[in-house]
């Protein structure tokens, strides 16, 4: 198992989130009426500050995959941070993720109001729909956005060389079934990337995976993967040559789940969370 560190500075965990949205404070002004979850430079704009800055080391997020001239899958895009990326790189990409209309797995824990989490998860992928199409016009991208769910794969995706699956896992209620329906695609690679949340650590060789790590906090947060859990997982598929890689990446905590800013207004703090990243071969 390769282990490696991207450029990220040291510092503490932090959970990944999807949970619906609160509403943007005053201070949070919005260049697009959407949501970005990622922090984004778009041409025309200040930088669009999100939840999530991983403008210091995409290509640990990415597992350093050469995506020249490769067709992507990449499942769970939000506003398209790493489509785009991806893109530049080379590869033609189809970014999949939910619409208003089709939410992703909602544990039903108790005191959960679901009518009122409908409709702010709604407003959410609404938000990152648009912001997705935005930057893509602005960066004028002939990458697409195709709306459905991880666990139906619609044909008109047709094959890809590569899936990535960009902390989405851990929002699943079923990740071995959905990695199955990407091995189906995949020609060569999968690419998973989740959160290292303890009790996993660098050196943790149990294929561990915690339920409802967030004790029904965040009703999307469904697991606490390790990266040896998910090599398996991708071994079962078909996927059995694979190298895992760490880096840490910018998450600005009061922005979460999601949120837009632009910098000088923004005066949170900043901190670094650890990931890793699954690269799988056929
Ligand atoms: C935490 S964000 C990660 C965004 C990006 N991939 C990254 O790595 O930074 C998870 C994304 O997966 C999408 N998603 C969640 N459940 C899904 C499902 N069942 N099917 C398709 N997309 C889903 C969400 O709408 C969201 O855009």
């Amino acid at each position: 198992m390769r282990r490696l560190w991207g450029r990220g500075a040291r510092g503490t965990l932090a959970a990944r989130s999807i949970g619906p949205a609160s509403p943007a404070s005053a201070a949070h002004v919005a260049p697009v009426d959407g949501f970005f979850y990622h922090t984004i430079d778009l041409p025309g704009h200040d930088t669009i500050l999100g939840a999530w800055d991983l403008r210091g080391d995409p290509d640990a997020y990415l597992g350093f995959v050469d995506f020249a001239g490769k067709r992507v899958l990449e499942v769970g895009a939000a506003n398209g941070y790493l489509s785009f990326e991806m893109e530049r790189r080379g590869a033609s990409v189809v970014a999949y993720d939910l619409s208003p209309d089709l939410l992703g797995d909602i544990m039903e824990v108790p005191g959960l109001d679901l009518a009122s989490f409908h409709e702010r998860y709604r407003t959410t992928v609404r938000g990152l729909n648009r912001a997705w199409r935005y930057a893509h016009d602005a960066l004028g991208s002939a990458a697409v956005l195709v709306h459905g769910s991880a666990y139906e794969i619609p044909d008109e995706v047709g094959p890809v060389d590569v899936v990535t699956f960009g902390s989405i896992l851990l929002h699943l209620r079923d990740p071995f079934s959905v990695l199955g329906q990407a091995a189906l695609r995949a020609r060569e690679r999968i690419v998973v990337t989740d959160t290292l949340n303890p009790p996993f650590t660098l050196e943790s060789q149990e294929r561990g995976m915690i339920f409802d790590p967030s004790l029904g906090r965040d009703p999307c947060s469904w697991w606490s993967l390790s990266p040896q859990a998910v090599r398996r997982m991708l071994e079962i598929h078909g996927f059995g040559r694979s190298s895992v890689y760490f880096h840490r990446q910018i998450f600005r905590p009061d922005f979460a789940p999601w949120g837009h800013t632009r910098p000088g207004e923004h005066t949170g703090p900043e901190i670094t969370g650890t990931l890793f990243t699954v690269v799988a071969e056929r």
